[in-house]
């Protein structure tokens, strides 16, 4: 069966499960990983100005996809990024579209899981996940990112966490001083 055929195979049965346990009033198993959906591209600049992206920024997507927030974060806001993600044809089609965007220079695509990455380095942080992803990531965040770190998610918010600001479903959280040091947040409840 052609690859195309079997990747939207793929997408429409992970997708009918998730709205049939969502319907079903059941809680998504945390051992899922989400799916590929991409951000819709007006979204993803909405999402950079949330953070005010700047040519000093390091983005780090977490998820990657098609890398279109990390591209869009170098062609746009003249920032570097990074993009992990798990899946290898994402990650080839995301370095292929970087060359052509001209910003292969300023963005490197790793195929790695999200929970086993290094993200010290960033100062800009994107997550298009599942609400119990981002809270499994929390003590990531929390440990690794640097105090003024901004962080936005798009439609779900890590659960215990108040966003600093919101634009319709894109929430933009900030990690403070506070938080490394005592571990509380002035972001979170
Ligand atoms: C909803 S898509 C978001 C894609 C991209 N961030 C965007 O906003 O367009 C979620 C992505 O996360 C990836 N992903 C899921 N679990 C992952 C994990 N544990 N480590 C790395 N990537 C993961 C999926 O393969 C998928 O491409």
């Amino acid at each position: 069966m052609p690859n195309r055929l079997m990747q939207t195979l793929r997408l429409v049965t992970t997708w009918s499960l998730l709205l049939l346990i969502m319907m079903a009033g059941c809680d998504i198993p945390e051992s899922w990983n989400p799916p590929y959906w991409p951000t819709p591209q007006s979204q993803v600049e909405l999402m950079l100005e949330l953070a005010q992206v700047t040519p000093n920024d390091i983005v780090y997507d977490l998820g990657s996809g098609d890398g279109r927030i990390v591209i869009a974060a170098a062609s746009k806001y003249g920032a570097r990024g990074v993009g992990i993600e798990i899946e290898s044809k994402l990650v080839k089609a995301s370095r292929q579209k970087a060359i052509e965007a001209g910003v292969s220079n300023r963005v490197l695509f790793v195929e790695q899981d999200m929970f086993e990455a290094d993200i010290s380095e960033a100062t800009v942080v994107t997550l298009y996940l599942w609400e119990n992803v981002n809270a499994r990531l929390k003590p990531k965040l929390m440990e690794q990112l640097k105090p003024d770190t901004r962080i936005v998610t798009n439609t779900y918010k890590i659960p215990g966490w108040t966003p600093v600001k919101q634009i319709g479903k894109l929430y933009l959280y900030s990690l403070s001083l506070k938080s490394k040091t005592e571990g509380t947040s002035s972001s979170k409840n």
